[in-house]
């Protein structure tokens, strides 16, 4: 079967989470993802969280799938000419360097496309043009400068970071995106575009209903939000708003049986209106149906602390899971709370491929997380993150066609690393 994007060949110039994310979701469509990285160290994900010593760390692993990796001081004369090289073979170059370094190594846009007008050229950074342009971003910061940090957590204590890495993956899916519609356009067109993709500009982008709640205070008070309910006075900015939903119907995090001892034993129950009478039934309140109180989503507005203090009366009477089977026959939205670990042990998710089992040849078998985007016709095959350089000479001969003489003579001039070290490899 044809891989989705079979054909495509991407010059990956990216480290840590954000870049990676993206060249990842490239490679399981298909691409051949080559992985420029540093002689000696490479990616520096590959030494950092290490759980297994001498072995790439977890970090690295699950990040870099699929690709090739090739390694190259691109500040050396042979290595740059190599790099050139690649260019001029390649659709697409991905980094996300600190701003200016791709310049400073001599790879300006105007550079590139010289070398290979069709290039679409993709830069992740942490800011887009202006007064942080220049700065250095890693997840958090993206996080607290995009809009989740101060929208999150609960009214009248700190800002919190989500554990969803919004910033750094948020932004590889984006430039995803960004770069598939490139190569769409160039089909059309024939010319490379720059895809740039700004940290700040992709949380905010997953933050959407925060701004839409900004300009909603100017003509009051959120209602949906619990502070409503409890009488407390909104401020000129959208406050935090604890576990309460994001949307038109008004949802909290519920204890269940257990809860006691287990961290996790709780729902998210949504007290959708449409279900509102079979929630009233079976949290044994029939009279709240027709009760004025109750029986309307706007009166229940000022009473959703009342309201979801009795529904959690009764899911703490089942586990999370018992509770979320009788919910999904009435179909009340609802959802348990899943630990890190029993996600891991989900058969489901094993049985569609989101979870896999990866080999890896120094670290042994590790679980991953699999291609979360479905295509029927171009089945995403998980395979093992490249070891440092695994791949010079095949990409020296295969992709650059050098012979013998120029391989051992690049080999020779430490482009690739230290010329003993690798013979020794
Ligand atoms: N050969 C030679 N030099 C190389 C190289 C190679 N193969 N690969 C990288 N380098 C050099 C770069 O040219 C740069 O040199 P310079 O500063 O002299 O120009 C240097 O290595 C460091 O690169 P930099 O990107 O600045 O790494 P860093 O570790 O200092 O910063 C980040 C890391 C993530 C903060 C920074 O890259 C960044 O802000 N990136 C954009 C936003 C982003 O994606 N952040 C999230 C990451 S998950």
């Amino acid at each position: 079967m044809m891989k989705a994007l079979e054909g495509v060949r991407i010059l990956d110039f990216t480290h840590v989470q954000s870049g990676p994310t993206c060249t990842q979701l490239l490679a399981w469509f298909g691409a051949d993802v080559i992985k420029v990285e540093r002689p000696g160290t490479g990616d520096a994900t590959r030494g950092q969280l290490q759980d297994v010593e001498g072995a790439d760390s977890l970090y690295f692993t699950m990040l870099n799938h699929n690709k090739r990796s090739i390694t190259l001081d691109t500040k050396t004369k042979d290595g740059r000419e190599i790099l050139e090289g690649l260019i001029k073979v390649c659709d697409v170059l991905v980094e996300n360097f600190a701003p200016g370094a791709l310049d400073r190594m001599g790879f300006s846009w105007e550079r590139i496309n010289e070398l290979n007008p069709a290039m679409i050229v993709a830069s992740i950074k942490g800011f887009g043009p202006g007064p942080y342009a220049d700065c250095k971003v890693y997840e958090n910061v993206a996080q607290c400068t995009g809009g989740a940090a101060s929208t999150t957590g609960f009214l009248g204590g700190l800002p919190l970071v989500t554990g969803a890495q919004i910033g750094d993956s948020g932004s590889g899916l984006h430039l995803c995106l960004g770069i598939v519609t490139a190569l769409f356009h160039r089909t059309k067109t024939g010319t490379g575009q720059k895809v740039s993709v700004a940290m700040q500009d992709g949380v905010l982008n997953l933050c959407r209903v925060k701004l839409r709640d900004q300009q909603r205070l100017q003509s009051g008070p959120l209602t949906e939000y619990s502070q409503y309910g409890e009488g407390i006075d909104f401020d000129d900015a959208v406050p935090r708003a604890g576990n309460d939903s994001g949307g038109g119907q008004p949802g909290r995090i519920l204890k269940c049986k257990g809860w006691e001892n287990d961290p996790n034993a709780y729902i998210y129950f949504i007290a959708q209106a449409p279900v509102w009478e079979a929630i009233c039934d079976v949290i044994g309140e029939p009279g709240w149906k027709t009760h004025p109180d109750y029986a309307k989503p706007k009166a229940r507005l000022t009473r959703l602390n009342q309201i979801f203090e009795r529904i959690e009366a009764w899911t703490m009477q089942y586990t999370k899971f018992e509770a979320m089977e009788i919910l999904n026959k009435l179909n009340v939205p609802c959802g348990p709370i899943l630990s890190m670990k029993e996600i891991a042990e989900d058969e489901s998710l094993k049985a569609t491929g989101t979870l896999v089992e990866v080999d890896h040849p120094v670290r042994g078998p590790y679980l991953s997380v699999g291609n979360p985007i479905k295509l029927s016709a171009s089945p995403a095959e998980v395979r093992r993150s490249p070891l440092l350089g695994e791949h010079n000479e095949e990409i020296l001969r295969d992709v650059l066609s050098y012979d013998d003489a120029r391989v051992a003579a690049v080999t020779a001039s430490g482009a690739m690393g230290n010329p003993q070290q690798l013979a020794a490899e």
